[in-house]
């Protein structure tokens, strides 16, 4: 069977649940699953990389706060052949809680549980189709070497590669597998939830369902991952994630018009009836549909959402989210975050900064 093949009678639960704290004030006002990566919602790059794996009956988590959100946006996502199912949890309590909640929905199917903010490069086709092949697998979790494994979740492993205990953000890690929130499970997942306690932090953990379902003999395997994977769960982290994103994935292309005056180097991408005058533009940088942009030098590493105005200014490996506008800034606007529709304008000529800014924003001025 190709990578590819649909995959009757599996599923695929994707958790776009959670609160997002570490990314306030961002996540006040969406889903963190929503903030763009590339100007494309994170959220998409896990529905796509399941399709094409060949996984076509989806459910996915969603939070009462920002659920209505995320369906929006998911139905405008959605192929013909897809099924999708949306499960809410009506707290964040954990994602052993978020698989115990989506238990009707999955019932006696094999599935894939993937977080809705992982970013990662993987073909997971192959993957799925050795799991749902092998009768003696109870699950399967993906990991991947990391340099800092005190700061995550880690695997140990037996000479024939399967996990024999798992340890959240050991002191003394013996190993350096990290794992990764790409989980393959069958039905028995659930014996374990109903065994297990909330932890310190009030949460039901996966990695002591996980670790349950060994200690009762249960059979869990791993597979390695040596490709990129990006957390997405605070600032620096996104716009790492948007470096990489853009420097391996972005294509030149120009919708938009460009005067004579701009120049463009590098992989630059100009969205639909956007307009650049006099601009000098370093690539990676792609610019959506609709933003105006005059006498200004951007990137390189830069996304702009669309309908932004930018006049005057200097803007390096940052993120603005849609209608965002930047005025006659005199120093460069870098390694920045903007969620839509915030202004930054010149101030008057007084000693005074001026702000209005919501819970939790971060400005830095000198
Ligand atoms: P986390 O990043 O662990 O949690 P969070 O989104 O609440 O973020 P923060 O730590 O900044 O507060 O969650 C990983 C993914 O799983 C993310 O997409 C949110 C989702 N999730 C749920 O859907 N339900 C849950 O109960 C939890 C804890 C997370």
């Amino acid at each position: 069977m190709s990578a590819s093949a649909v995959k009757q009678n599996f599923k695929a639960l994707i958790l776009a649940g959670g609160k997002g704290t570490r990314l306030r004030p961002l996540t006040y006002a969406m889903a963190k699953q929503l903030v763009p990566v590339a100007n494309k919602p994170i959220l998409f790059y896990a529905l796509d990389t399941l399709y094409n794996g060949g996984v076509r009956d989806y459910g996915i988590i969603i939070s009462p706060e920002t659920g209505d959100d995320i369906q929006a946006h998911v139905h405008r996502w959605k192929p013909d052949d897809v099924e999708i199912t949306f499960i809410t949890q009506n707290e964040p309590l954990g994602l052993a809680h978020a698989v115990k909640v989506a238990q009707p929905y999955l019932g006696d199917s094999k599935f894939i549980m993937y977080l809705g903010d992982n970013l990662i490069n993987a073909d997971i086709g192959a993957l799925i189709d050795a799991f749902v092949q092998d009768p003696s697998c109870d699950a399967s979790i993906m990991l991947k070497p990391v340099e800092n494994p005190s700061a995550f979740g880690v695997a140990e492993l037996d000479s024939n590669g399967n996990v024999t205990q798992l340890v959240e953000k050991p002191e003394h890690p013996k190993s350096d597998l990290a794992m990764i929130g790409v989980y393959l499970f069958t039905p028995k997942i659930f014996e374990a939830i109903a065994k297990i306690k909330p932890s310190w932090r009030g949460e039901l953990e996966i990695t002591d369902a996980i670790q349950k379902l060994i200690d009762d003999q249960g059979h869990v395997k791993a597979s390695i991952y040596q490709s990129w994977w990006l957390d997405t769960g605070k600032k620096d982290d996104l716009l790492a994630a948007n470096r990489t994103v853009l420097g391996e994935f972005l294509k030149s292309e120009n919708k938009g018009t460009v005067d004579e005056k701009t120049t463009l180097s590098g992989i630059v991408s100009v969205g639909k009836n956007a307009e650049l005058t006099n601009c000098v533009v370093t690539g990676p940088v792609q610019i959506g549909a609709y933003c105006r942009i005059a006498n200004t030098t951007i990137g390189p590493y830069t996304s702009i959402g669309d309908a932004c105005e930018i006049t005057n200014s200097q803007l390096e490996n940052s993120v603005l989210l849609e209608n965002c506008v930047l005025e006659d800034i005199s120093g460069k606007v870098e390694n920045s975050l903007l969620g839509k529709g915030c202004r930054l304008v010149k101030a008057p000529a007084t000693e005074s900064h001026q702000f209005l800014l919501a819970d939790h924003s971060e400005v830095q001025v000198r």
